[in-house]
């Protein structure tokens, strides 16, 4: 496969089985990314690995500086990125554990750091967002998945909210009447810089939790760190499979 990235979130911050090589702190014209890139072999496969939200996570969703992120992954050589994310589960389907391959998103972000293109323009640029996932590295991770005999949901709307906070109910039923049948609060601006840097980006989503107001009591940290590990396993075996398909 061309060169692969993948972008770890929370529960993902250091990738087992990586056999690291080594480690490159990349200073950009956007600032410091999250952590040092970490090159090594999966598989026998040369990749990066970056935590998203720092090593140890120390960065929260609003925090992460994305466009330092992306820019140093391109910089590198990099030419796809898989991003694996946490999210709440709002579609019945959704359920806490699975793997969700999105194939939309809906930004309810602000104030977050979205574009390269602003400073310094000969002209202004309007990147085509119409599917704003790689549909290439989608079908590569739904086969490695199939072959592995591993359950990923195939398409999905993504509902990014700002955080840190987790939503009220009533927000997740507004969601949900938007046509979100996930809600996460990393997806954005990442997903829009890796396509203004030409990058193959797509997501695959953990289903740590269900949204608020679809179970009923609260949401426990402990229920979603129990979901992710269950999700994160799956994630393992279809890295394995994509990786030597
Ligand atoms: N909402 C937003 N982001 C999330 C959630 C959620 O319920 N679970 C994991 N990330």
């Amino acid at each position: 496969m061309s060169q692969l990235a993948i972008i770890g979130g929370t529960g993902l911050t250091r990738l087992a089985h990586l056999e690291i090589e080594r480690r490159e702190r990349v200073s950009t014209p956007y600032g410091e990314p999250s952590a040092a890139l970490v090159f090594g072999r999966l598989h026998e496969q040369e990749m990066v690995f970056l935590a998203r939200h720092g090593d140890p996570h120390i960065n929260p969703p609003h925090k992460v500086n994305y466009r330092a992120n992306l820019w140093a992954l391109k910089h590198v050589g990099v030419t796809s990125v898989l991003a694996v994310a946490a999210v709440g589960g709002i579609r019945a389907d959704m359920i806490p554990g699975r793997l969700v391959m999105p194939d939309q998103i809906i930004d309810y972000t602000y104030s977050r750091a979205h574009t390269f293109f602003e400073d310094d323009l000969e002209h202004v640029t309007h990147i085509d967002f119409t599917r704003p996932y790689s549909q290439w590295l989608r079908e590569k991770v739904l086969t490695a998945a199939k072959v592995a005999g591993i359950a990923v949901i195939d398409g999905g709307v993504y509902g990014c909210t700002q955080g840190p906070r987790l939503e009220t109910a009533a927000e997740i039923v507004r969601l949900e009447r938007d046509g979100c049948d996930l809600v996460g609060m990393t997806g954005m601006p990442e997903a829009a810089l890796a396509r203004e840097l030409d990058l193959d980006y797509a997501c695959c989503a953990v289903v740590a939790n269900w949204a608020a107001g679809k179970q009923a009591g609260e949401i426990t940290l402990v229920e979603i760190e129990a979901n992710l590990v269950a999700g994160l396993a799956d994630l393992a075996v279809v890295l394995r499979h994509l990786i030597q398909s």
